[in-house]
């Protein structure tokens, strides 16, 4: 069976959110955590996905983006 193949290019993954900030993040407050913050991947590149692993830093240098994490922080 062939494989399909699929043409990947560096572009951004935001098309206008926030655009003056250096890096778009958002907190969420919640009661129950296991550790005091937790931060979820919204850049779809981490290799600890749907965990950030700070890929983002590395996507936002090569290509201009803004991209940051979604934290989960423990009240
Ligand atoms: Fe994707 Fe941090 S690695 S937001």
């Amino acid at each position: 069976k062939p494989r399909r193949m699929v043409a990947v290019r560096a572009e951004t993954v935001n098309p206008g959110i926030r655009k003056t900030e250096d890096k778009v993040v958002d907190s969420v407050v919640v009661t129950e955590l296991a550790k005091p913050t937790t931060a979820y991947c919204r850049c779809w590149r981490s290799g600890a996905f749907p965990l950030c692993d700070g890929t983002h830093l590395k996507h936002n240098k090569a290509t201009g983006d803004n991209v940051g994490p979604l934290l989960l922080k423990k009240k």
